[in-house]
Parts: structure tokens; sequence; C-alpha cells
């Protein structure tokens, strides 16, 4: 199994953000995880469409947009540059609808579930997802620590996977570094968004050491 570095900006130096994504393409990160944020949904405010446009240029990697917005089928259409599209499934009353745009504009759709809620009523969903990705913390802020209560729902998307014969990629958001990733991985996660455990030190070295611990 082919193990997922996703590297999330949000813990990285913002004024040298061109450095920060190349170290961790470097490290072999194999995506950029943008999170936007509109003050609304969360106390926070994070990136905007012009981080894409402006990501693209200094890195190949895909780019994810993670929207921790208030209203993410407003923006759908302001990140069709984006590679992934990443919603808050409690953020949508239709989600079928808002995959179906997804798709429509031609992004990878990825489906965020928080701490607090279930997962189970995303099973009608799964065959249209290309990433599940279990929030261990809440949206909003990095550096938050881990809840490992949330395992037992990558281990159901793990089981879900395999019965239905699909093959999305099963994340966790949130908390992840070196005491925490091989948990993540054991319960079946194989994609790892990743913000401060990346972007302190070594960023290189942090993304490779915390995939050697998952091969
Ligand atoms: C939280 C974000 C995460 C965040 C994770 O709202 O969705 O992507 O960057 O940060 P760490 O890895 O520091 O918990
Ligand atoms: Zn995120």
């Amino acid at each position: 199994m082919t193990h997922h570095l996703s590297a999330s900006i949000l813990a990285a130096d913002t004024a040298n953000l061109a450095v920060a994504v190349q170290a961790a393409a470097a490290g072999g990160a194999a995506s950029i995880h943008v999170d936007v944020m509109d003050g609304r949904y969360v106390d926070n405010f994070a990136f905007s469409p012009k981080t894409i446009a402006d990501l693209r240029r200094v890195t190949d990697l895909p780019l994810h947009a993670h929207l921790e917005v208030a209203e993410p089928v407003r923006a759908l259409p302001l990140f069709a540059a984006a590679d992934m599209i990443i919603v808050q499934e409690d953020t949508l009353a239709d989600l079928a609808a808002a995959q179906a745009l997804i798709r429509r504009q031609g992004n990878q759709v990825g489906i965020a579930v928080n701490p607090d809620q279930p997962v189970e009523r995303l099973e009608p969903y799964l065959s249209e997802i290309d990433l599940l990705l279990v929030m261990a913390v809440w949206p909003g802020f990095g550096g938050q620590p881990f809840d490992a209560t949330v395992l037992a729902k990558v281990a159901w998307a793990a089981a879900q996977r395999q019965r239905l014969g699909l093959a999305y990629a099963i994340g966790v958001d949130g908390g992840i570094s070196a005491a925490t990733i091989g948990a993540a991985a054991a319960a079946g996660a194989d994609f790892f968004a990743v913000g401060s455990a990346v972007f302190q030190g070594d960023v290189a070295a942090n993304v490779h050491s915390l995939l050697a611990q998952v091969r």
C-alpha cells in the first residue's frame, strides 16, 4: 500500500511558501493541503483561490483545497483550479449535489468528517469519492492534540472500502506526528494531512521520517 503525506501549509511560514512546499516535495510529500477558512465556520482565516494559483507556479505536486467555510457551494467554482476539493460533510445540505458539482468542474472529491460526527451516513456517497478524510482535531487551527477515538471511523472506512470493492483514500487530518501516525496507519489510514509536524525544523527530513514510519 502506498502512503500519501499531504503537507498542510497552515503551519508553514507563509512569507516563504514556495520554499516550504519545495522542501515538503523533496522529503516525499505527495500533495499540498491548502486549508481555506472564512472566519465563520471556524474562528480563523486561511488561504484563498490565489494561493492555489500561486502555488501552481512553484510546485508540480497536486494541490488540495480543504474548504472549512460556512458556504462551500458558493466557493466551489473559485477553487476549480485545485486538483482536489475537500468539503466538510456537516456544511452541506445536499452532499450528492456538491459531489456532482465538484466532479463537473473536473476536481477530485474529498469529504471530511468532524470528530463529533458519525461516519456511517457517508455510506451512500462512498462510490463517488476519492478521499474520506477523518478529522482528528477541530477544524480551524493547527497544533491541536490528536483525538485517537476517531480511529474507529478510519477502521469503518477501511472495512467499507473492502466490502464494496472501492479505492478511495482514507485520510486523517489533524494531530498527525511521529507519535500518532503509526496508530492512524494501523487503523487503516493511507493518507495523512500533516501541518505542524512537517513545518518546523527540517521540513524534508520531517516528511521523510514520518513516511518511513508507515512503510
Ligand atoms: C485544521 C486543518 C488541518 C491542520 C492540521 O483545521 O484542517 O489541515 O493544518 O494541522 P496539524 O497537523 O498541526 O494538526
Ligand atoms: Zn485541513
